[in-house]
């Protein structure tokens, strides 16, 4: 199928429940009346901050997607018995490439691919490729907010059963509570029948893990740094991108990276007409990137009413694939 064609089919199946617009300036202005201070990461995935992590992804330091793409490739066959023929892929977010190709490829007559995404581009330029190499998959879009519950597009031909596919650990990025939440929300995608394969970084060597986050050409750091740069322009804020630096630490206590920016010094910033005044040295919490042992990932999957049926790790035991079935 040539592109034309396959963006034209793409664009005729979405489902359009995209959230107004999000009110940055009101979240920016909440997490910064906290103590400590704090912004949301959702808002680092802006243009910019989409293509600095796609830079990230290639670092030498940043382990996770070679790891996740590497253990896929190794164990497919395996997983695609677990997960049996005939699903209907789910995947939250806008498929990752070349994960959700190998997935697409690997799995036994996979009926349908929907994607939930909140960046109606990423979603139909991800859509658009993947119906080109696999036609005989209906493409059913959705352009929504993965962490609020979505109808789900029913397909032509009927599916065994529904999978849902999280790579990446992007679950590390929601706090426990978020996590939870969005587990019991995949649970209910998945119905009583259902599955979802989820990848979840492990704990490890404190060092591999803050090197991941510290990379020596510093991508990680202008990544960061690009969410002021983002609130600036869309929110019309001061921040001095100069006056602040990325700090990403491995709290391995609460098994996490805990990225936060730095003040170099005192200084007040305006955001959404609000004076906000920073002390030299303090820091604003800007990211989480949790990391998981057996058990603490068995038991967040518990708390949304999930277990665990089978697991795949990399030789090194970095990333692990997870399955879950509802309780
Ligand atoms: C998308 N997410 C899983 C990345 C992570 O590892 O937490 C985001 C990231 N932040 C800094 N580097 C990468």
């Amino acid at each position: 199928m040539n592109a034309a064609t396959a963006r034209a089919r793409a664009q005729a199946a979405l489902t359009d429940l995209r959230p107004r617009p999000d009110d940055i300036a009101a979240d920016a202005v909440a997490g910064l009346s906290r103590t400590p201070k704090r912004l949301p990461s959702k808002y680092f995935y802006d243009a910019e901050g989409s293509r600095l992590f796609e830079a990230i992804t290639r670092q030498p330091e940043y382990y996770l997607t070679r790891t996740e793409l590497a253990l896929l490739e190794a164990r497919m066959d395996t997983i695609a018995q677990a997960i049996g023929a005939g699903v209907h892929v789910v995947e939250f977010g806008s498929g990752s490439g070349r994960k959700t190709e190998l997935l697409l490829d690997g799995l036994d007559d996979p009926v349908a691919y929907t994607s939930i995404e909140i960046s109606r581009t990423a979603l139909m330029d991800s859509v658009t490729r993947l119906s080109q190499d696999h036609p005989d998959v209906e493409m059913l879009p959705v352009c929504a907010d993965f962490t609020a519950p979505v109808p789900l597009p029913a397909a032509a031909r009927r599916a065994s059963r529904t999978l849902v596919f999280f790579p990446g650990s992007t679950l590390g990025n929601f706090g426990d509570e978020e996590a939870v939440r969005l587990l019991a929300s995949m649970r209910r995608t998945m119905g009583e029948d259902g599955c979802a394969l989820v990848g979840i970084d492990l704990d490890k060597d404190p060092a591999v893990v803050e090197a991941a986050y510290n990379d020596l050409a510093g991508v990680t750091a202008a990544f960061t740094l690009n969410l002021l740069a983002r609130l600036n322009r869309e929110i019309g804020s001061d921040f001095d991108l100069d006056a602040f630096h990325h700090r990403a630490v491995y709290a391995r206590e609460r098994l996490r990276i805990e990225t936060a920016l730095v003040s170099e010094r005192a200084q007040t910033v305006h955001v959404g007409g609000r004076a906000f005044a920073f002390e030299a040295g303090e820091a604003m919490d800007v990211e989480v990137s949790q990391k998981y042992t057996d058990a603490s990932f068995a038991a967040l999957a518990r708390a949304a009413g999930l277990r665990v049926t089978h697991g795949w790790n990399d030789p090194q035991d970095w990333f692990g694939l997870r399955l879950l079935r509802p309780v």
